[in-house]
């Protein structure tokens, strides 16, 4: 594993176990519901945070957006689509690509929920689209690795802070999925 991944890996393993907790087995289409609607609470701020800052930022990588790809999902489960949780994220490098580690490694743990939706009845095309596209294109992932390793060591802690902070952004919005509507 690259060096400064498995550095990333180790930063925010405690927060990514809280999630799996969180998130727990989507074992029903209610259960996976909830996981399209906090995930799009928390993707659609991340992405758009994420866009504004790269414009300024000479990065030669751009972080994938798939909010749009959400909304369908969600229209097509007919789950109404929450609001984007608020997110700020710091104008440096290290900073994104500490938050475009969490959003793009989400994407390995993809391969395994897709399994999830695929049981349950939705398809690439319909209801599981978001899950699909990510775990159908692993290219996305080495790409961005790529990228990642071009951070020199003295950004390291930059870019983990980044990347807790994004994590910590994914814990809440799943919070208040689980929360009774008001
Ligand atoms: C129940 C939900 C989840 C499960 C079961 C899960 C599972 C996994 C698994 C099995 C991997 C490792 C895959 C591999 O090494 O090939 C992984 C990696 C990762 N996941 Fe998740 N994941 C979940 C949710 C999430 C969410 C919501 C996020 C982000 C918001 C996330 C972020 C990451 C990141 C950043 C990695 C890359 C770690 C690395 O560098 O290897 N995961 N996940």
């Amino acid at each position: 594993m690259t060096p400064l991944r498995s550095f990333l890996r180790a930063e925010t393993n405690e927060l990514h176990r809280d999630l799996d907790d969180l998130i727990g087995p989507l074992a029903s289409p209610s259960d996976y519901g909830r996981f399209l609607a906090g995930t799009y609470r928390h993707r659609a701020a991340v992405e758009a945070a994420l866009r504004e800052t790269c414009v300024s930022l000479p990065l030669g990588w751009r972080p994938r957006e798939l909010a749009s790809v959400l909304e369908l999902d969600l229209a097509e489960l007919g789950v109404h689509r929450p609001r984007a949780m608020p997110f700020s994220l710091s104008n440096d490098i290290a900073s994104v690509l500490g938050a475009s580690y969490v959003l793009e490694g989400s994407a390995l743990g993809a391969r395994v929920l897709v399994r999830d939706a695929l049981r349950l009845g939705f398809e690439a095309d319909r209801g599981a689209r978001y899950l699909s596209a990510q775990s159908a294109s692993p290219e996305t992932w080495r790409d961005f690795l790529a990228c990642l390793e071009s951070l020199g060591r003295a950004d390291w802690n930059r870019a983990a802070d980044s990347a807790r902070q994004v994590f910590s952004h994914a814990i809440q919005a799943f919070s208040s999925e689980k929360l009774p509507a008001a």
